[in-house]
């Protein structure tokens, strides 16, 4: 996967395109939908869904921030509370799915692999900025009922991003999740006509194939 990215169409793609197609443009998308996802803030790629197996196998799906790729070692990271139920699922069953739609050019890019929680990643504690980290002051474990809604914040720092010191003491809170994956597929939605393809990574290998969409 060290090719260039292909750039990310600006609609979707129209019959010529389309019929031209090949699977290496498709690995293409991949790492353009990735790479607009982690450099362009406002980009929808930027959100994507992550799902995991519930403690009781039922399945679970958030939105998360991509905020790492490595799309040469096929690694994707996201930060999180280590109090928070993701994490204890990822613990039981750590099998996961993330899932990546661009309404721009109608793509939908689907990765399952497995997830690692780090706890007390020095590295990307320090990759994460101080408006991130004030997430990790919350008082309560994330999913706690409470009698009236609130942002769970202590008084000081609601409203304000409190001094790096004080962000320090959310730190045993905060978790990296490393997703790795093994299986990309890739769906073009277009009136012209629908294109899949799934990608199959072995350790120094890959496996691309057309699907019926
Ligand atoms: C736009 C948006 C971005 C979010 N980003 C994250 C994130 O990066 N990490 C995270 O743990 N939760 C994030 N959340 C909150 C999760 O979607 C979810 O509500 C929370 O993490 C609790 O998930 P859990 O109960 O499944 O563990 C985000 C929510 C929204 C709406």
């Amino acid at each position: 996967m060290d090719r260039v990215p292909a750039s990310l169409p600006a609609g979707p793609l129209e019959k010529e395109r389309l019929e031209a197609l090949s699977l290496a443009d498709m690995a293409g998308f991949l790492a353009a939908m990735l790479a607009d996802g982690l450099e362009n803030p406002s980009s929808p790629l930027r959100k994507p869904s992550l799902a995991t197996i519930g403690l009781e196998g039922e399945p679970a799906l958030r939105t998360v921030i991509l905020r790492t790729a490595d799309i040469g070692r096929r690694r994707l990271g996201f930060f999180t509370d280590a109090r928070s139920p993701k994490v204890a699922q990822i613990g039981k069953e750590p099998r996961a799915s993330v899932l990546f739609y661009d309404p721009r050019c109608d793509m939908q890019l689907r990765l399952s692999g497995r997830m690692e929680v780090r706890i007390g990643d020095e590295a990307a504690w320090a990759g994460a900025a101080p408006a991130s980290r004030r997430a990790y002051l919350v008082v309560a474990p994330p999913g706690t009922p409470s009698p009236k809604p609130v942002s769970g914040l202590p008084a000081d720092a609601e409203g304000i991003i409190p001094p790096l010191e004080r962000l320090e003491e959310g730190r045993p809170n905060f978790a990296f999740l490393e997703f790795f994956f093994a299986e990309a597929d890739i769906v073009l939605f277009s009136r012209a006509g629908n294109r899949r393809a799934r990608i199959r990574y072995e350790a120094d290998d890959e496996h691309a194939e057309w699907l019926v969409p």
